[in-house]
C-alpha cells in the first residue's frame, strides 16, 4: 500500500460523510460518495484488515502521520476523539449498507453513554469494529460515584438505626444500646480507608430529625480526633458509643416546643448521664461524656461542679466534636458557619473552653479549608474541598464552576498542588445555591 491511499480513504469516508448529510439516498452524489469510499477502501483491504488510529487529534496508519492539511482529516480526527474511538478497523466485505451505517454512527451526538461498537452493532454492522479509548477519568468518576451512592446509603441506614434506638429509649426507657456499636463500626472502617469522604458524610444535615443527624456527624467527627490521636481501636468503639449518644438525654423533652427545648439545654446532660448510668457496669464510659460533654475547661458550661473536676478526655473530644458540628449546622434562618468559620470559632473557644492540644489536633486534621469548604480558586473557578492533601494550603477541589462562571457536569476533581492552583478566599456556600453535602 503506498502513502497516499490511507489518506484517500479518509478522505472519500468524509466526503461519503458529508454528501450523505447533504443529499436524499436517491441523488447521484450520494451513491457517487459511497461507490468513492468502497473504492478506496477495496484498495486498503487488499493486504488485510484496514486500521485507523487517533491520538492527540492526529491521525495514523501503523507508524503513518496523516497529514491535517487534507480536506477532512482534521475533522475525522476529531470526530472519531469526541465518540472515544481510539481506533476504526475496517474488514474484507465492508458494503454500501455497513458503509452508511458507519457514516450514520459517526453523525450521532457524542456522549459519555454512546459506544460506537454497541452502535454498529445494534446497525448489523459486522465489518467495522473499534476500540475505545479508556477515559480513566470517567473511570475513576464513576468508581468514585458508586463508593459515594453506597456511603449515602450506609449514613440513611445508621439514621434509620440511630432512630429505633432513640424510641426505644424513649418509649420503653430501654438502654440496649448495642446497635449502635453497629454504627460506629461500619463508620470506622470507612473512615480508615477514606477520611475525606467520611467528613463529606458529616455535611449531612436533616430538617425534620436534626438530632439524628447531629449524633452520628458528632461520632464521626469524634472519631476523626480520636484517630489522629492514635487511640486504639477498641477505645475507638467505646468513643464512638459516647459521641453517638452525648445527647439521649434530649429524648425527654419535646424537642420541638421552645420552652422545653430551652430546658433541655440544661438538663439533658444529667438525664443522659441518668439513662446510661443502666448501661452494665463496665462501660461508664458513655454516662460520663453524656454527663460532660459541655462542661468548660475554666469551669463555665453545666452541669454545676466542684472547681477541681477534671473531665474524661473523651468528654473533652466529644466537646469539640459536637462544637463544630453545630457551629457548621445551618440555622433554620439558612445561617451558619462555613467550615472554615468554624474552625476559626473553635480557636478562639478553646482559649476558655476546650482543651486547647486536642483543639490543635483536630483543627490540623480538618485543614486549613477543611471539607465542605466553598473556594475561589486563583484561575477564577470555583469548587467545595473534598479531601485533604498533604499541603493543608491545598486540598482536593471538586471544581463546579470554571473560570468563565460556566457549570460543570460533571464537576471535576483536582488536586491544587498538581494543577498549580490556590485558594484565593472562601465564598459563602449560599452563592453557589446548592446543598454541599449533595456534592461530597
Ligand atoms: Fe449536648
Ligand atoms: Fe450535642
Amino acid at each position: 500500500m503506498n502513502e497516499r491511499q490511507p489518506i484517500e480513504l479518509v478522505v472519500a469516508l468524509s466526503s461519503a460523510r458529508k454528501a450523505l448529510h447533504l443529499y436524499p439516498p436517491t441523488h447521484p452524489r450520494y451513491s457517487e460518495a459511497i461507490d468513492g469510499l468502497l473504492e478506496a477502501t477495496a484498495t486498503c483491504l487488499i493486504e488485510g484488515p484496514f486500521t485507523l488510529n487517533v491520538h492527540l487529534g492526529r491521525l495514523y496508519h501503523g507508524s503513518q502521520v496523516l497529514p491535517t492539511d487534507a480536506p477532512g482529516l482534521h475533522s475525522m480526527a476529531e470526530t472519531l476523539e469526541a465518540h472515544r474511538v481510539e481506533s476504526l478497523t475496517l474488514h474484507e466485505g465492508f458494503n454500501p449498507h455497513d458503509a452508511e451505517m458507519l457514516i450514520e454512527v459517526l453523525g450521532l451526538r457524542p456522549s459519555q453513554s454512546l459506544e460506537v461498537a454497541e452502535q454498529l452493532e445494534k446497525r448489523g454492522v459486522s465489518t467495522v469494529t473499534v476500540s475505545a479509548i479508556v477515559d480513566e477519568d470517567a473511570q475513576e468518576a464513576e468508581e468514585r460515584d458508586r463508593l459515594r451512592q453506597q456511603d449515602r446509603a450506609l449514613y440513611n441506614r445508621l439514621l434509620g438505626v440511630m432512630r429505633s434506638l432513640t424510641q426505644r429509649i424513649q418509649k420503653t426507657g430501654s438502654t440496649d444500646v448495642g446497635d449502635s456499636a453497629i454504627i460506629v463500626e461500619s463508620i470506622l472502617g470507612r473512615l480508615m480507608e477514606d477520611s475525606a469522604a467520611v467528613l463529606g458524610l458529616a455535611t449531612m444535615t436533616g430538617n425534620t430529625e436534626p438530632n439524628l443527624f447531629h449524633s452520628i456527624n458528632t461520632m464521626i467527627y469524634a472519631l476523626v480526633l480520636g484517630v489522629g490521636l492514635g487511640i486504639p481501636e477498641e477505645g475507638l468503639t467505646t468513643l464512638g458509643i459516647s459521641a453517638l449518644l452525648h445527647d439521649v438525654g434530649k429524648v425527654a423533652f419535646d424537642m420541638t416546643d421552645p420552652v422545653e427545648a430551652e430546658k433541655a439545654r440544661y438538663l439533658h446532660p444529667k438525664i443522659g448521664a441518668e439513662v446510661l448510668s443502666r448501661l452494665p457496669e463496665q462501660d461508664r464510659t458513655p454516662m460520663l461524656v453524656a454527663y460532660e460533654h459541655h462542661m468548660g475547661r475554666d469551669g463555665s458550661g453545666y452541669p454545676e461542679r466542684e472547681a477541681d473536676y477534671v473531665t474524661h478526655p473523651y468528654s473533652r473530644i466529644v466537646a469539640i466534636a459536637d462544637r463544630y458540628d453545630r457551629l457548621t449546622t445551618p440555622l433554620p434562618d439558612g445561617l451558619g458557619h462555613t467550615p472554615d468559620q468554624a474552625v476559626m470559632q473553635l480557636l478562639r473557644d478553646t482559649l476558655t473552653t476546650f482543651d486547647q492540644t486536642l483543639t490543635r489536633l483536630f483543627v490540623k486534621q480538618l485543614g486549613v479549608f477543611p471539607v465542605g469548604c466553598v473556594v475561589r480558586l486563583s484561575d477564577q473557578s470555583v469548587g467545595i474541598v473534598s479531601g485533604m492533601t498533604g499541603d493543608s494550603l491545598r486540598p482536593r477541589v471538586r471544581v463546579m464552576y470554571d473560570a468563565t462562571g460556566l457549570a460543570l457536569e460533571p464537576p471535576k476533581d483536582v488536586l491544587l498542588s498538581d494543577v498549580g492552583l490556590e485558594v484565593l478566599e472562601t465564598v459563602d456556600p449560599e452563592s453557589l445555591r446548592v446543598r454541599i453535602s449533595e456534592h461530597l
